[in-house]
């Protein structure tokens, strides 16, 4: 079976902190899983390049807007390639190929009567060149402090209204089409509380994708970056490469952090209705990491850098501490002691010496082969309670990794590691060698 999934992308504001890391981990992990049952897997990770967050940033760096772009897509690229993340697919949504995707998106709405002109209000900071989302005349910019001013400019706007019901009914008839359950009902409430159109274009900014045939305007923020999904995997190319896209879509398991899953899980489903395309099968929202009790962010700096982590402890180091300390879904902190602890109590201690006892008894005992080291099993078969309980440890941690439990699974895999280690301490192999 196929089984195609994504990572967010993420925004070229900055380099990748570890949250970022994170989410491409799972993924990465999630990649391996399904692969080793046997689906096709396809990942895609990659950039959101467009918008004014991007847009300040560049001002703030002094640089054009693409050698900025691609300096820090480049830094995206290289940490995933480091930490050893596998990914197919790295889109960047400055490719003119995601661009020919968006306008050919957008087209299709429009077609279908989903997109109209209308004017468009909101709070702008003109210091910041800022929409300040959710405020209203004379709230104060969240950036700067200073307040905000009330723009209104001609946009198009997309019928998102025109969705609730279908909307609802998406999330009732596929209960696990948002996971975890609690995000689930929260995206409920708010589909219940009433839908209004999105405006998806702007004409103040500059850095985005021009709408077609509509000079002045250029998309804005998601109608464009959640796109991004579909270019990667070669919608918007020649025609061989659609073919193979459609193979892939949609998407099995869109996995993003909880901030964005409103964006995924209401507005991504909608655009798709309205162009009459398959919908994804699940987002999954994971919580955030806090650093020192607050979340990690690129614009309060309180970030961690992977790679220099990985380089320290390894990858491996890194990903079983992301996987077993933080309970999946949930607000996880993460701290440089309970890495360290963690790391020295189940890898070094526990996996470690459980290891290097085995293979030296092995060596000592047993002339470095495995054959006939069961005293009263001369044929060498497992010990049928060890062996019993490796199966049942195997279902289980299967069992875990189809519900995205993946610090339970790993709790069972180590419920494994001191069951071997008591063994060894009951059976004594250094006595009855
Ligand atoms: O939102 N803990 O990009 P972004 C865990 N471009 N995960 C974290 C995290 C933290 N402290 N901080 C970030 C965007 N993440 C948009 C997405 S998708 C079509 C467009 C992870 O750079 C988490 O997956 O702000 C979160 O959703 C994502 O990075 C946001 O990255
Ligand atoms: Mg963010």
């Amino acid at each position: 079976m196929k089984y195609f999934l994504t990572t967010p992308l993420y925004y070229v504001n900055a380099a990748p902190h570890i949250g970022h890391a994170y989410s491409t981990i799972i993924a990465d992990v999630i990649k391996r899983f399904r692969r080793m049952k046997g689906d096709d897997v396809f990942l895609v990770t990659g950039t959101d390049e467009h918008g004014q967050h991007v847009e300040r940033a560049v001002k703030a760096a002094g640089l054009q807007p693409q050698e900025f772009t691609d300096r820090i897509a480049g830094a995206y690229r290289s940490t995933w390639d480091e930490l050893g993340l596998d990914y197919d697919s790295f889109i960047r949504t400055t490719n003119p190929q995601h661009h020919r995707t968006v306008q050919w998106l957008f087209d299709r709405c429009r077609k279908n009567n989903f997109i109209y002109k209308g004017q468009y209000t909101g709070q702008y900071c003109v210091n910041c060149e800022l929409y300040v989302n959710d405020a209203g005349p004379g709230d104060p910019c969240p950036n700067c402090g200073r307040v905000t001013e009330t723009v209104t400019e001609e946009n198009f706007f997309f019928k998102l209204s025109a969705f609730e019901g279908r909307l609802l009914k998406l999330y009732e008839d596929h209960p696990d089409f948002i996971q975890p359950e609690a995000r689930r009902n929260e995206v409920i409430s708010f589909v219940r509380s009433g839908l209004r159109d999105l405006s998806i274009t702007r004409t103040s900014i500059k850095w985005g994708i021009p709408v077609p045939a509509e000079g002045r305007h250029v998309f804005y923020v998601w109608f464009d970056a959640l796109i991004g999904y579909m270019s990667a995997l070669g919608f918007g190319g020649d025609a061989a490469q659609v073919a193979q896209a459609e193979k892939l879509w949609p998407a099995d398991l869109h996995l993003v952090g909880k901030e964005i899953l409103r964006f995924h899980a209401v507005y991504w489903p909608a655009f798709l209705m309205a162009a009459g395309l398959p919908i994804p099968k699940r987002i999954f929202a994971h919580g955030h990491l806090l650093f020192e009790g607050e979340k990690m962010s690129k614009s309060r700096g309180n970030i961690v850098r992977p790679t220099p982590v990985a380089r320290v402890m390894g990858v491996e180091g890194l990903r079983y501490y992301l996987l077993r300390d933080i309970v999946f879904g949930q607000d996880g902190g993460f701290s440089y002691d309970a890495l360290v602890t963690r790391y020295n109590a189940d890898l070094a201690n526990g996996l470690g010496n459980l290891t290097s006892r085995t293979l030296t008894m092995i060596n000592k005992y047993c002339g470095g082969t495995i054959q006939g080291v069961i005293p009263d099993d001369p044929a060498g078969a497992p010990d049928p309670e060890i062996g019993r309980l490796a199966g049942e440890v195997i279902s289980q941690t299967t069992a875990c990794f189809e519900n995205f439990e993946f610090s339970r699974a790993l709790e069972a895999v180590w419920s494994l590691q001191a069951a071997v280690d008591k063994y060894i301490v009951t059976h004594k192999p250094w006595e009855l060698a």
